[in-house]
């Protein structure tokens, strides 16, 4: 049998990249498929790049989807059209060199920061991290566990239900712990220092040593539903709620290194200034 068809690479929408395929045996079928995933494999490694304020912003949004919450977390909405980077944070009143500085930063491997401080607003980065404390705590944990009820209420071993979602508040009082923390006190010293005022007795690296890594209690959750939920619930919805909480996790991670990597020597950068 010999079966023409098109492939649309969504990733690539900078490109519009369409094949025609011709198979003819599930031989082939699957050699197409490890080449697909190699090409996107190097394609990916070119794809890591340093983005500049006359970049397109759609071009950066389609070549790296995830960073659509960092747009949202900026207050930048959709809808910009051709303009540029630089255009878009004008006309949205953020500070594009902060923007990029998060993004650039988010997009490379490593964790190097000194080339990303340069010219950082504090503020703005600032502003960056309440908002994402905002979308975890308040949209993004209470949709999974919406959905959680939905996808495992309804099942016969209540015993695990109840300690699933046992588990899963109790995380979420952690997280909401940590986030409070950040907001009422860190914050509020670096706009003490912002404002030029110098507070006795505490500094940045005190909050720095003991900042903790609050994603890794949920790839503790995720182990749990994927080794010990038993078959026969709403297995659809359960794996979409197990797709929410691989990218929260993810999307917690990528916090932390922005806290440990940008903001805790910014705000070290700032404390030496302020001397
Ligand atoms: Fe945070
Ligand atoms: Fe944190």
């Amino acid at each position: 049998m010999k079966l023409d068809f098109f492939v649309y690479f969504p990733h690539l929408c900078k490109y519009q990249i369409y094949l025609k395929v011709g198979i003819d045996n599930s031989d082939f079928y699957i050699l197409f498929c490890n080449r697909i995933r190699t090409m996107n494999n190097v394609l990916n490694m070119y794809r890591t790049r340093i983005y500049k304020p006359t970049d397109k912003m759609s071009d950066l949004i389609c070549e790296n989807y995830a960073l659509l919450q960092v747009l949202s977390r900026f207050g930048i909405s959709l809808g910009f059209g051709d303009k540029s980077v630089r255009e878009v944070c004008e006309l949205n009143n953020v500070d594009c060199n902060t923007f990029l500085t998060v993004v650039n930063f988010l997009i490379e491997d490593s964790n190097r920061m000194e080339e990303h401080l340069e010219g950082i607003s504090v503020s703005s980065l600032m502003n960056y991290l309440r908002e994402a404390h905002s979308y975890f705590l308040d949209f993004q944990l209470p949709t999974i566990r919406k959905k959680l009820i939905e996808a495992i209420g309804d099942s016969e071993e209540k015993d695990v239900t109840f300690l699933i979602l046992r588990f899963f508040d109790a995380y979420v009082d952690e997280v909401k712990k940590h986030m409070e923390h950040e907001n009422e006190n860190v914050f509020t010293y670096v706009e003490q220092l912002l404002r030029g005022e110098h507070p006795q007795g505490y500094n940045i690296s005190v909050f720095a040593s003991h900042h903790e890594h609050i994603d890794t209690k949920l790839t503790e959750l995720k182990n749990i539903i994927i080794k010990y939920f038993p078959a026969g619930g709403n297995n659809r919805l359960l794996n979409a709620t197990l797709f929410d909480i691989f990218s929260c996790e993810e999307d917690l991670a990528s916090h932390n290194r922005v806290e440990d990597f940008l903001f805790v020597p910014a705000i070290k950068k700032l404390e030496k200034e302020a001397k």
